[in-house]
């Protein structure tokens, strides 16, 4: 049986999943490994505004999905932070020295279009629906959307079987030395999603996704698959390679399509950790910041399960595996 998938009265079903995402570059690698892995069925598409502004988001998701010929009903949802009327900083002033957001990816004008009703009206109703008890939840932008879902039908924390959550960062941030992007960008609504006391959260912050870095060796092999999802995914990670100066080789985390790696290889994530996680929503240096605390004398139970670590060579294979069908 493929790692991933599970058995129910000797049939091998899929894991099903909707993907709540901010596309964005690697929201939209994410896209193109979850409609191609054999082990996945992508359900539906929630969008929110991030990366880029949620009309970016919007044809960005609609041209990845158009990319790949895969026909998945998209949600277009919120269009600024929960609680705040703008991230902390605006796109405008953050984004102003660097090119690496693409506001639009190039993709053609998308020929589908998004469905009638809220990505948050939309979660409300599928996780009310038995019909989507086994459906995972992947986010991989801000949590805004989940943030309303859960505020209108404080039920859906029982309701969503698993949550996996790209955001945060046990070490340094990416946004500030403290905060990961997603989480920095709608604070209130990482802590309100953190906290609603969702049965299984499980959390992809940085730590995880800058210890699975790919190269140009693995665009290299991606162009050789040559399908339609590969070539796309070489481009956007080699502009990723193009813009990261994290490091002086050429090796970029691509973090969003790890979590949706978890779902069909859990063996992706080689290190973690139980603990009770927060999300700083005040300080000056340290809003969006994830709190982790591993004290054993915490007072509060766990409530997340955080990847420390992950496995460069397992992500491989599940990308080369993810964009070598579609
Ligand atoms: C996260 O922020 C976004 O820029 C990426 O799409 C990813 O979800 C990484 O901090
Ligand atoms: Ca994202």
């Amino acid at each position: 049986m493929p790692v991933g998938a599970f058995e129910q009265r000797g049939v091998v079903l899929s894991t099903r999943f909707i993907l709540d995402c901010d596309t964005g570059s690697d929201d939209a690698v994410a896209i193109f490994a979850a409609v191609g892995h054999p082990d996945l069925e992508l359900v539906a598409v929630t969008t929110v505004n991030g990366n880029v502004a949620l009309d970016h988001v919007v044809a960005n998701t609609l041209g990845a999905l158009d990319h790949v010929g895969a026909r998945v009903p998209v949600y277009a949802g919120a269009d600024r932070p929960f609680i705040r009327p703008d991230l902390p900083i605006p796109r405008e002033v953050l984004n102003r020295d660097s090119d690496f957001q693409m506001a639009g990816l190039g993709f053609p004008e998308a020929a589908s279009a998004v469905e009638t009703g809220t990505a948050a009206d939309f979660l409300v109703g599928a996780y009310l629906d038995d019909a989507y008890a086994d459906v995972t939840l992947v986010a991989t932008g801000p949590l805004t959307n989940v943030a309303v879902a859960l505020a209108s039908e404080p039920r859906l924390a029982e309701r969503i079987p698993r949550l996996v959550v790209m955001g945060g960062a046990h070490g340094n941030g990416n946004v500030t030395a403290a905060a990961e992007f997603n989480f920095w960008a709608d604070p209130e609504a990482a802590q309100a999603v953190l906290s609603a006391g969702v049965r299984e959260v499980v959390i992809v912050p940085l730590d995880a996704t800058h210890s699975a870095p790919l190269t140009d060796a693995d665009c290299d092999a991606f162009e050789r698959i040559g399908t339609p999802a590969a070539r796309g995914a070489a481009t956007l990670i080699r502009h990723r390679l193009d813009h990261d100066q994290a490091t002086a080789e050429r090796a970029a985390p691509v973090h969003d399509p790890l979590c949706v790696a978890y779902l069909a290889r859990p063996d992706v994530v080689t290190e973690r950790v139980r603990a009770f996680v927060s999300v700083e929503t005040m300080g000056d240096r340290t809003v969006g910041e994830l709190v982790v605390d591993t004290r054993p004398w915490c007072p509060e139970p766990p409530n997340a399960t955080v990847a420390l670590r992950a496995s460069a060579d397992v992500y491989r294979d599940f990308l080369e595996t993810a964009l070598g069908a579609g």
